[in-house]
């Protein structure tokens, strides 16, 4: 009975087991992972726009090397992404139409322009690294595919991190003009990338359920902080400053008291209204007319392929 497999469901949950594509699962379960799943890979493809800016204009062969794997990562990543949401019942088609229709998210970090080379590394350091802040506990997630995912993306987004703090760290010791540069990129991503962990939990409309099913396994604030503790030991090797007067340590809290966001101007670039969302809108509903032709030869190809296979 659905009772039955509502009991074993929660069991398997109770004891920090994996549900797995071929076992019965509580259609919201399905749903909000679908939901996240989704808006994750959606985010790790629009998110290729920001830097891919750069690939044309870095400063050396080595920089210009290294920014191509990443961007070609994300692109991966967005792919392992798909195909863990395709184990829900899902087509990648249907997830990108979705997005193309403005009816699923993508990460609000992206909506942001990428003004220098010094923003490559700002995001390397803190968007990456907000991301693996967030996504090392999805690799405990209830839900199999998506927890192995994780478990190879978290490793390189350890690479993309590494590079974009390497590039602070270079321009932050160079020319006053390098280190300015840097300290500039650092107060126009330290706030957004604050951000990127969602609104408040008072106004987290998912985390209660998602909390319970093990998906999410720390709040929002929960992570939001520990990526503050973690930046303020390495923006000390920087020697740059974070853009926050109020920064401090908490002896009581054994943490450090930070202003937060704007959670206005979240909600804001989340509902369309960023600064760049038009324009990562058209860029992708763009590449993905002019890309038909290659999805239409691959379909005809692999249709040969089969037909040959049955001969
Ligand atoms: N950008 C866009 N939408 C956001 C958001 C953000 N930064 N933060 C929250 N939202 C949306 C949520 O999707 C939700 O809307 P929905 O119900 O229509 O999906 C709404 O705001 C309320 O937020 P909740 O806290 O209730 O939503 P969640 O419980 O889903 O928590 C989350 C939000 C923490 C982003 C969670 O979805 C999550 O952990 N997702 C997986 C990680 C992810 O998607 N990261 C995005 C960046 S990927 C990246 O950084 C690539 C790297 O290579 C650089």
């Amino acid at each position: 009975t659905v009772a039955e497999l509502q009991a074993y469901f929660d069991a398997v949950i109770e004891a920090d087991q994996k549900i797995e594509p071929r076992d019965w699962m509580p259609d919201p379960y399905r749903k909000t992972l679908i939901r996240q799943i989704a808006q994750h890979a959606h985010s790790e493809i629009i998110g290729m726009q920001p830097e891919g800016n750069w690939i044309s204009r870095a400063p050396s062969l080595k920089r210009k090397a290294i920014l191509l794997a990443k961007v070609q990562d994300e692109a991966g990543h967005g792919l392992y992404l798909y195909a863990a949401a395709e184990t829900l019942g899902v087509t990648r088609e249907e997830l990108v139409d979705l997005l193309l229709e403005g009816r699923q998210k993508y990460s609000s970090i992206f909506n942001y322009p990428t003004l220098s080379w010094a923003d490559v590394g700002a995001i390397g350091w803190l968007v990456d690294g907000a991301a693996i802040v967030n996504q090392v506990p999805l690799c405990r997630c209830s839900y199999g595919p998506y927890a192995r995912a994780m478990i190879r993306i978290c490793k390189e987004e350890s690479f993309h991190q590494r590079q974009g703090y390497e590039i602070l760290h270079v321009l932050a010791h160079g020319t006053p003009a390098q280190r300015a540069m840097a300290q500039d990129a650092l107060d126009r991503w330290w706030y957004p990338s604050l951000a990127m962990f969602g609104p408040p939990d008072t106004d987290s409309t998912n985390s209660e359920r998602s909390m319970a099913w093990k998906i999410k396994r720390f709040s929002n604030d929960e992570l939001r902080q520990r990526f503050v503790d973690m930046c303020v030991q390495q923006v000390e090797v920087l020697g740059l400053q974070l853009p926050d007067p109020h920064l401090r340590w908490n002896e009581q809290r054994q943490a450090y008291d930070f202003t937060p966001p704007d959670y206005a101007e979240l909600m804001r670039v989340i509902s369309g209204d960023g600064p760049c969302n038009r324009q990562r809108m058209e860029n992708r509903r763009r590449a993905h007319s002019e890309g038909a032709w290659v999805r239409e030869a691959a379909a005809a190809y692999a249709a040969k392929r089969t037909a040959a296979d049955r001969t």
